[in-house]
């Protein structure tokens, strides 16, 4: 048994574990599951040298499943908070300069990485201690979006290393994928503050306001159109309502797929998003976990994920 494939079983097993805080699954499911459980994963096949094939059940049976609504026309954009934020259209990246093959988007990807690092188009970076540009598979199938680095991403440069950052591990776990074979990433790059004087302040997080998400939003666009994924899961309320151009309540727009549709790049392939808890929000109310589980279920059944072994 390979050491990856290992390390995932055993996440999987302390995901599983009765454990309040870090279980998604409620026990009752857990045992359903487990009587229903697909027992062989297929034998991992590289499809090229940085992406890692998916263990996948049969696809038309699982797809089938897993419905997809288009979005609904987005409605009128509020105004947006802006103070102190650049306000310039960005510019669109043109369908044509979406590249290829996993080299070709990993090399973009690290330059939107650099423009990120220098970026002082709102006042979060001049507060940062590092931009939070993302991490993971650049021909990842699947993209998990957050709201914006915390404490330990901003010391770290890092993306969900922090407490929510390891139950999103075990989440990932749990559908049996890894960290490196999806892409993590946020829709803010710097971490937004309380108190932007105290970046060495615990406790110190908001979430981004309106302005810093406008300002921010064509990095988030241009790494998705780089990646091409199939999927995306928004992690919450605020990054779910960013992507997918809807004020409704993270309760109402949960539970679905939604069409993706970007201001400033034109998608070459159509993007399933779905949206579900944040996992700082499953921390603090754990019995929503299990809401979290039937949604990350619909994202492997349209992806044609078995769940790893336990
Ligand atoms: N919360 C987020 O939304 N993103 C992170 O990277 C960490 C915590």
């Amino acid at each position: 048994m390979k050491d990856s494939v290992r390390a995932l079983a055993a996440e999987f097993k302390e995901f599983l574990r009765t454990r309040e805080e870090d279980d998604l699954m409620p026990a009752a499911q857990k045992a359903a599951a487990h009587a229903s459980a697909p027992h062989a994963a297929a034998a991992p096949a590289a499809q090229d040298h940085l992406t890692i094939e998916f263990a996948r059940a049969a696809k038309p049976a699982v797809a089938a499943q897993a419905p997809t609504h288009p979005l609904p026309q987005p409605p009128q954009p509020a105004p947006v908070e802006t103070a102190g934020c650049a306000t310039e259209a960005s510019p669109a990246l043109s369908p044509t300069e979406a590249p290829m093959n996993a080299t070709e988007k990993q090399a973009l990807l690290d330059q939107i990485a650099e423009e990120i690092r220098a970026c002082k188009r709102c006042p979060l970076g001049d507060t940062r201690l590092n931009a939070v540009p993302g991490e993971g598979n650049p021909a990842a199938e699947l993209m998990f979006i957050g709201e914006g680095p915390g404490f330990d991403e901003d010391h770290k440069g890092r993306p969900f290393i922090g407490r929510a950052g390891q139950l999103l591990d075990k989440m990932i776990a749990a559908m049996g994928l890894t960290r490196e074979q999806v892409f993590i990433a946020n829709i803010a790059k710097c971490h937004p503050m309380v108190n932007p004087t105290n970046p060495e302040a615990h406790g110190n997080d908001r979430a981004p306001n309106q302005g810093e998400i406008a300002v921010c939003r064509k990095y988030i666009e241009r790494q998705i159109a780089a990646i091409s994924p199939k999927y995306i899961v928004a992690l919450g309320g605020v990054a779910a309502k960013a992507l997918i151009s809807d004020t409704k309540s993270l309760g109402a727009l949960r539970g679905k797929f939604h069409l993706l549709h970007l201001d400033s790049v034109e998608l070459k392939a159509p993007v399933q998003i779905l949206a579900t808890y944040h996992p700082a929000a499953l921390l603090r109310n754990p019995n929503w976990k299990k809401d979290a589980w039937a949604d990350l279920q619909m994202v492997m059944a349209a992806m044609g994920l078995k769940r790893p072994q336990a």
